[in-house]
């Protein structure tokens, strides 16, 4: 397996995509994120997800990988975050379908996806995982606890009011904003509770 340093002082973010609803949410961080000169993206998407993303959006595959600094192939579990040794701020799973909430709660990493998210998990770093179900069965949640307990934050892409959204876009936004403050990631335009006389 070939190490890479972490030479260009930018720090990574390791951004998966799998099958659950919401494909957009994914799409817009990538794109938050490709303002952020500090930061570089390392993206993994699964098959289902190049499924929900030509269902549920205008984007095209290659659309969505052109917005990610480097992109991996799901079936290299060999790849560079397929190791510990490899450095990173942490993961985030957007969105995050039941099955890979299984996978990552098992520790069963058959795909280069699972495997980041495993090694995220035992290397201490921060595991964002944004499931997406409705309704949950006992058994999403059990595993999702699983995850909790392990030190993975849970951030279900829930809509909020306060910020009162006029807009789709308004409420991925907001998501997208809890999301990246988790890596102290500002999004601009974020109403933020208490913060903005509107509110
Ligand atoms: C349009 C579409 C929407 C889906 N939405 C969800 C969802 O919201 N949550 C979920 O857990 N699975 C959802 N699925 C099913 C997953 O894609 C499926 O379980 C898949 O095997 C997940 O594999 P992956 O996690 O490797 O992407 C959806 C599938 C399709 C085609």
């Amino acid at each position: 397996m070939e190490l890479q340093l972490n030479t260009n002082n930018k720090k990574r973010l390791v951004v998966g995509m799998s099958g659950a609803s919401a494909a957009i949410l994914g799409i817009k961080l990538l794109e938050i994120m490709k303002e952020q000169p500090q930061w570089e993206t390392h993206l993994i998407i699964t098959k289902g997800a190049e499924m929900t993303i030509t269902y549920e959006t205008g984007y095209t595959l290659e659309q969505v990988t052109s917005l990610a600094d480097k992109v991996y192939d799901i079936k290299n579990i060999g790849d560079s975050i397929a190791s510990g040794s490899f450095r990173t701020e942490g993961m985030v799973i957007v969105p995050c379908s039941m099955k890979t909430v299984a996978g990552v709660a098992c520790g069963y990493s058959d795909n280069l996806l699972l495997r980041a998210a495993d090694v995220t998990l035992k290397e201490r770093r921060k595991l964002i995982i944004v499931a997406r179900e409705s309704p949950l069965s006992t058994i999403h949640l059990r595993n999702m606890l699983t995850l909790s307990e392990a030190g993975a934050c849970i951030i279900p892409p829930m809509i909020t009011y306060y910020n009162k959204p006029l807009s789709l876009d308004d409420m991925n936004l907001h998501i997208i904003g809890k999301i990246l403050d988790q890596f102290g990631i500002e999004v601009p335009g974020l109403k933020r509770w208490g913060e903005e006389s509107s509110i």
